[in-house]
């Protein structure tokens, strides 16, 4: 059965066959969302990059469509943004519907092997078919290393105000910006991030837009590490600021670095392109895994996995403002079954394996020390998502949860603050396969983690620790899978 395999993902998008990570090229046209990724048909371990291809009519349900573009002498695909030149600003649109444009990395094994350092130079190619082809650009690269080993992931967006189109990369650990009014022609203008933030690691696809806040509009730039997150290994921060069509400008001056998810899975993350107007979301989705281990997961004849799409907001909090990140209402047509849980300790539930919780508390009411659900199975092997009150955390522990020791970095128990002191609190979770999906507090926090037990997870207890936990409503749901016909 396609897509029926021991640790097959049921409703995130995963290549039906070898290795995926990045998202790329993400954009919306026509009534359809684009999802390229870098992709290597050839193995189920990194190795010469492609851009993957698939496309959905709502966000969940995918069909895979034939790899966009493959390796050539320039080098190989690495990773990019895809957007509509909807004014032909490129002039490179022939037939009738305006070019889908896709900007990547070329980067130059050769190169790199001969300890050039101007490997990575950054190419375009565009579609005039709604994305199922494209042609490579003639004079690419269209942007020349200046001499930065890491230079590449360019994210391409169109500045209303200004009538130009801004392109930003990543070079090292900061973000280089650049203008065009043509997107054949680019002039630099300036670099952003040196000794800010997170600086453990070389800094990986940047993302900028803007948000609508209680403060007025506000810019996001958000920036993946590969070494250096809060748990360990690859995550994804970003800033808050101002941005004039030049220069960001960081809101946030006493280097916090802020964190858009503190799970050890949700990597190398961007939003869509050109969504309609009229539905105003920044929807953003993330690669479900690690560098430390990526290349190690036990599972075969793929290996990786998206997140599921979450929309982005700004929230005020005690701290200032915030990204909430919270899962797509168009998850919600995965709903099949719900049950209202009354939770006693002891008592063990029934899941499908596919199913979604959200749990309302009272944290005034509450005396327990620590409590949370353990997610199980027959072989006890299990993952356990909690709340410590007196540290103030969340926490997923995975170092019972099956298959762990294919890297010393794999197992462990991964933090995550509350970032908001509301008595009312609210967790939401999201089971697959292989991986969970926590949000806590509408978004403010959110966990992704990833897992491997040897038979799936089909059960779920509640555990308290010193104290009750006032609980004011739970609701289960089963989901159906975006891949079989028989809703298992
Ligand atoms: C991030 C990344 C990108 C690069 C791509 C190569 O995971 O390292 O910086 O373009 O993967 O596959």
């Amino acid at each position: 059965m396609p897509y029926g395999e021991q640790h097959r993902p049921q409703f995130h998008f995963s290549p039906p066959a070898k290795w995926m990570n990045d998202p790329n090229g993400l954009v919306y046209y026509h009534g359809e969302y684009h999802l390229f990724y870098q992709y290597y048909p050839g193995n189920t371990v990194w190795g010469p990059m492609h851009w993957g291809h698939a496309v959905s009519k709502d966000l969940v349900h995918w069909d895979n469509l034939s790899v966009a573009l493959y390796p050539d002498p320039l080098g190989y695909i690495f990773s990019g943004s895809a957007f509509i030149d909807g004014k032909n600003t490129s002039g490179l649109q022939t037939g009738k519907h305006p070019p889908m444009i896709a900007f990547y990395t070329h980067h130059d094994e050769s190169r790199k092997k001969e300890g050039r350092k101007d490997y990575q130079n950054q190419s375009l190619a565009y579609s005039k078919d709604m994305g199922r082809s494209f042609i490579k650009y003639k004079y690419n690269p269209v942007i020349l290393n200046p001499g930065e080993e890491d230079f590449r992931d360019p994210k391409v967006i169109w500045n209303e105000n200004l009538h130009i189109w801004i392109l930003i990369l990543t070079a090292g650990k900061k973000v280089k910006f650049y203008r065009s009014a043509n997107l054949l022609q680019w002039e630099y203008v300036c670099d952003f991030g040196s000794g800010t933030g997170e600086q453990g690691g070389v800094w990986e696809c940047p993302d900028l837009f803007p948000v609508k806040s209680e403060n007025g509009t506000k810019w996001v730039l958000v920036v993946s590490i590969v070494q250096g997150a809060p748990n360990g290994g690859s995550g994804t921060q970003y800033f808050i600021g101002d941005f004039d069509g030049r220069n960001f400008i960081n809101d946030n001056t006493d280097d916090t670095t802020l964190w858009l998810d503190y799970g050890p899975d949700n990597y190398a993350g961007v939003s869509w392109s050109d969504i309609p107007g009229e539905d105003g979301r920044r929807i953003f989705l993330g690669w479900m895994s690690n560098w430390n281990y990526a290349e190690k997961v036990p599972t075969d004849p793929w290996r990786g996995a998206m997140t599921i799409p979450r929309s982005l907001a700004l929230k005020n909090t005690r701290n200032g403002l915030r990204l909430t990140a919270e899962p797509v209402k168009e998850l919600e047509n995965l709903r099949r079954n719900k049950h209202n849980l009354e939770w006693n300790t002891d008592v063990v539930i029934q899941l499908s394996g596919l199913n979604e919780i959200i749990m309302t508390a009272n944290l005034i009411k509450t005396t327990a020390e620590d409590f949370g659900f353990i997610f199980f199975n027959r072989l006890d092997e299990k993952l356990v998502v909690g709340f410590n009150r007196l540290s103030n955390q969340f926490y997923i522990d995975r170092t019972g949860s099956g298959k762990t020791n294919f890297s010393f970095a794999f197992p462990g128990r991964f933090y995550a603050p509350r970032i908001t002191n509301d008595s009312g609190f609210k967790w939401h979770l999201f089971l697959d396969r292989a991986s969970l999906e926590f949000f806590a507090d509408n978004g403010l926090v959110s966990m992704t983690e990833i897992f491997f037990p040897n038979e799936n997870i089909d059960r779920v207890s509640f555990f308290q620790y010193k104290g009750k936990v006032k609980i004011q409503a739970c609701t289960l749901y089963e989901l159906k899978s975006i891949w079989q016909t028989d809703n298992t």
